[in-house]
């Protein structure tokens, strides 16, 4: 089938680039000139595993396409995924002028039968929104069109295992030409065995928002817990492995730890109290949620003020810049507090990432306070104390030894609890983690 797709940011590239390896003809649409030059050549501007390759595959078998040109886009194929950003405006909701250019742009240009599928995260009822504005700039009144909810659920650093192997398709429609449409298009992850969720648009839409707001929650409760075995002297990994053998609980997403960030929980949440807010339901739940989440900033700082006293003139080796592991995305990562608290406190800094690097170059510019290792050892060059952030596998699989010779003094704080406890304190480093 032919598609398009519009926003070659991270939900529309990846989206793409899978449906183009599923066997579709995809025009993906991307105004930004430098990255659409990237993608015309094969070249990701973001780092996602396994992503380089569909696009090469999906480029070379002319499967992929891309275009500056909306107008070129409306016209590729009958089916249109929305998948432009949405960031949060400054009292939380979404700002949805993007998705609302889009669909006058499309509208207007209309000349035959349409989907537009939602595929950016919304606020519910935003589908009965693009309606109306169809409705209204149509220039043939008589056209017929769709709009569907087809929610993403893919996780940074895995999201294209997650589009091709996903737990369910969500999918909401409310006509059966829809609906057949977007059965055609996810057919043959259907024939896979992916189970494809037929709802209404509304129940799509918080579907969404709902499954997000659930998993950070799920965090919130676990870090709780994590303040409470630390308090007990039980050990959270423990209990969330017991817990987790629970199969209404489950082990995933219970790793205590600094918390959650990155471009979705946090403008997600969000978005989700102010939806309920503007329907006069109060989901105070949430806002603890959050809070419990930025309280273990807190919490990291003091655990790491405790082991050094004072942390002016302290240098501090720090691993793990994004927010979470095998992606270069910095957004909302607890590094750019935990940087931010560091310097303020007139700590000096020598980080290092295996790919975010250069994103958060750009947030914080190297000087004499703060250096930019070229490898994980080069960071611990005689620290006084090692802090961890990011749960990066090369971490976990550092040489303890060569660490422990590197620094000044043998102190770990690892936020992420990558290491075992009692094998680290026996080889004499004085170690914190969380919960345990
Ligand atoms: C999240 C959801 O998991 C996806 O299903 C969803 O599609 C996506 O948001 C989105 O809305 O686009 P993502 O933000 O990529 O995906 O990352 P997650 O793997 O969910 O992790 C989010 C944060 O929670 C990270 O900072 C991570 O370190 C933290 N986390 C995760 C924990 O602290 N503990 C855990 O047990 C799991």
């Amino acid at each position: 089938m032919k598609i398009t797709v519009v926003g070659g940011g991270y939900v529309g590239l990846v989206s793409g680039a899978c449906f183009a390896h599923l066997g579709h003809e995809v025009l993906i649409v991307e105004k930004l000139k430098e990255k659409l030059e990237l993608l015309k050549e094969g070249k990701s501007p973001i780092y996602e595993p396994g992503l380089d390759e569909l696009l090469e595959e999906g480029i070379k078998g002319k499967r992929l396409h891309f275009t500056d040109s909306l107008k070129e886009a409306a016209d590729f194929s009958e089916v249109l995924f929305i998948c432009v950003g949405t960031p949060s405006l400054a009292d939380g909701s979404p700002d949805l002028s993007q998705v609302d250019q889009v669909v006058r742009d499309v509208a207007r240009r209309m000349n035959s039968y349409k989907v537009f599928v939602e595929k950016s995260t919304v606020p519910v009822n935003t589908h009965k929104r693009i309606e109306g504005v169809v409705r209204r700039y149509l220039k043939d009144k008589s056209l017929e069109f769709d709009v569907v909810s087809n929610p993403e659920f893919l996780k940074e650093g895995a999201a294209v295992d997650d589009f091709l192997n996903p737990d369910r398709i969500v999918v909401g429609v409310s006509s059966q030409r829809a609906k057949e449409i977007m059965e055609e298009i996810y057919r043959p992850l259907v024939e896979k065995g992916a189970p494809l969720f037929i709802t209404d648009p509304a129940s799509a839409e918080i579907i969404k928002h709902a499954a997000n707001a659930f998993l950070a929650t799920k965090i919130s409760f676990i870090n709780m817990v994590s303040d409470l075995c630390e308090a007990t002297g039980a050990n959270v990994d423990a209990v969330a492995d017991g817990l987790g053998f629970d199969k209404r609980i489950g082990r995933a997403f219970l790793n205590a730890g600094i918390g959650w960030g990155g471009s979705c929980f946090p403008k997600d949440l969000k978005a989700f109290v102010k939806i309920a807010e503007e329907f006069a339901v109060d989901f105070s739940l949430l806002k603890e949620v959050e809070r419990i989440n930025e309280r273990r900033i807190e919490l990291l700082m003091k655990k790491l003020k405790d082991a050094l006293w004072t942390l002016r003139s302290k240098r501090i080796a720090l691993w793990g810049l994004s927010f979470k592991p095998n992606t270069d995305d910095i957004r909302e990562a607890p590094s750019i507090k935990v940087v931010q608290r560091l310097l303020k406190e007139g700590a000096t800094v020598s980080a290092y990432d295996p790919k975010a690097t250069d994103n958060f170059r750009r947030l914080f510019v190297e000087g004499e306070d703060l250096r930019y290792a070229k490898d994980k050892y080069e960071a611990l060059k005689d620290a006084e104390a090692l802090l961890i952030l990011t749960e990066w596998q090369e971490f976990k699989e550092a040489d303890l030894t060569k660490v422990k010779e590197l620094m000044e003094v043998p102190i770990i704080v690892d936020g992420r609890n990558i290491y075992d406890p009692d094998e680290v304190k026996a080889m004499g480093f004085e170690y914190y983690s969380i919960g345990r």
